[in-house]
C-alpha cells in the first residue's frame, strides 16, 4: 500500500510517501527563516508560505519516492490540532488530490502521529510528547486507546527552550541553540527550580523556569553576558527541564505499570534528554522507544505511517469532516 501524507499544521510544509511501513520520501520545507524576524510563528505568513510550497513539495516527494500520482493508494493529512489557516491549506490540497485520484482521504491527529513515531510494540506504554506547542503525558493500556494523564499548565517545554534562548540572545528555534551552548557549560553552575516535580499529578509548568532565567540574567552585572556565563546558564536550564521530564515520565510509568516509555516531538531531539531517558530506562528496567531524529520535529512521514496503520486496522474514514484546530487527543 502506498500512502501520500501531507503535514501543514504549523511552520513546516511537508509531504511524504510511505509504502508498507517504509518511508520512500519525506520532504520538509521549513519556514523558520521567515518567522525568525517576528520572533515566533505568524499564522498568516505560515499559510501563505504553505500555499506557495505545497504543490512543489508534492511533486518533489513523489519524484524522490519514484512514484506517479496514480500509484498512490490513499492520501493522509493532518486534520488538527494546529493553526487553522495552516491546516486549511493541507486539508484543501489533500481533498483535491483524493478527489482527482479517486482514492480515500485519511484525516490524522497530529499528536497521535508524533506519539506513534516512537512506539515500539503493542505493549501498554506511557508516552511523553514534547514539542514547541505541547507537553503531554499519555497512557495507553491497549492498542489505540489513549488516556491523557497530564499536560503543561502554561508553556510547552519547547516554548520554554525558545523563550529562554531569546533571553540569552540566542536564535530561534531555541532548543538546538541551547543544546549547542550547553555542551560547553556546567549544568550544576546555577540552580534552577524543577517545577512541579513532586506535584503528585502528571501536569507540568515551565513558565516559572523562564522567569528564573530572566531573574538570573538581570542579576548579573556583566552586560552582555560572557560566553561562559551563557553556556553555564544553558546547561543549567537544560538540566532542569530534562530532570522534570524524566522524573515525571518514569514515575507515571511505574505507577501505571507500563512496560515501555515512548518519547517524541521536537524537544526529544535533545541529546541530554535522550541520554537521561536511556540511563534511567536501563536502571529502572523499562523499555525506551525514542522517535528517530528525522521524525522528532514536524514531518509528513509520521502522518502517512499512522494512516497506513489505521487502514490496516480497518479504519473507515468519515465522509464529512473539517479541520479541528483544537482537536484533543483521546481514544
Ligand atoms: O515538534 P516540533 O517540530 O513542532 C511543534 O509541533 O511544536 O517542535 C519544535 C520545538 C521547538 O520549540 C524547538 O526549540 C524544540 O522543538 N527543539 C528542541 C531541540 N530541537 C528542537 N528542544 C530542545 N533540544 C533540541 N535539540
Ligand atoms: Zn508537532
Amino acid at each position: 500500500m502506498t500512502i501520500l501524507g501531507i503535514e501543514t499544521s504549523c511552520d513546516e510544509t511537508s509531504v511524504a510517501v510511505v509504502e508498507d511501513k517504509n518511508i520512500l520520501s519525506n520532504v520538509v520545507s521549513s519556514q523558520i527563516d521567515l518567522h525568525t524576524v517576528y520572533g515566533g510563528v505568524v499564522p498568516e505568513v505560515a499559510s501563505r508560505q504553505h500555499l506557495k510550497m505545497i504543490d512543489l513539495i508534492i511533486i518533489e516527494a513523489l519524484k524522490r519516492a519514484g512514484k506517479t500520482p496514480q500509484e498512490v493508494d490513499a492520501v493522509a493529512v493532518t486534520r488538527g490540532p494546529g493553526l487553522p489557516s495552516a491546516l486549511l491549506v493541507g486539508v484543501a490540497t489533500a481533498r483535491g488530490l483524493s478527489l482527482r485520484l479517486q482514492k480515500p482521504l485519511i484525516p490524522i491527529h497530529h499528536l497521535e502521529a508524533h506519539l506513534y513515531s516512537a512506539v515500539l510494540n503493542p505493549e501498554p506504554f506511557v508516552a511523553l510528547i514534547v514539542s514547541g506547542g505541547h507537553t503531554l503525558l499519555i497512557h495507553s493500556a491497549s492498542a489505540g486507546k489513549h488516556c491523557l494523564l497530564g499536560q503543561t499548565l502554561d508553556d510547552a517545554a519547547g516554548e520554554a527552550f525558545d523563550k529562554a534562548a531569546k533571553l540569552l540572545g540566542l536564535p530561534y528555534p531555541g532548543g538546538p541553540a541551547i543544546e549547542r551552548e550547553a555542551k560547553k557549560g556546567d549544568p550544576k553552575k546555577y540552580l534552577f527550580p524543577r517545577p512541579m516535580i513532586n506535584s503528585g499529578d502528571w501536569n507540568f509548568s515551565f513558565s516559572g523556569l523562564k522567569t528564573a532565567v530572566r531573574r538570573m540574567v538581570n542579576s548579573f552585572s556583566e552586560n552582555p553576558l560572557s560566553s561562559q556565563q551563557v553556556a553555564d546558564l544553558c546547561a543549567s536550564f537544560q538540566a532542569a527541564v530534562v530532570e522534570v521530564l524524566v522524573e515525571k515520565t518514569f514515575r507515571a510509568a511505574h505507577s501505571l505499570q507500563a512496560q515501555q516509555i515512548a518519547i517524541s516531538g521536537g524537544v526529544s531531539c535533545n541529546t541530554e534528554l535522550r541520554k537521561e531517558f536511556d540511563r534511567r530506562s536501563k536502571k529502572d528496567g523499562i523499555k525506551l522507544a525514542l522517535a528517530d531524529l528525522t521524525l522528532c520535529t514536524d514531518n509528513a512521514a509520521m502522518i502517512a505511517l499512522l494512516a497506513e496503520k489505521k487502514i490496516l486496522a480497518g479504519f473507515v474514514p468519515p465522509m464529512d469532516w473539517d479541520i479541528e484546530p483544537d482537536w484533543a487527543l483521546k481514544s
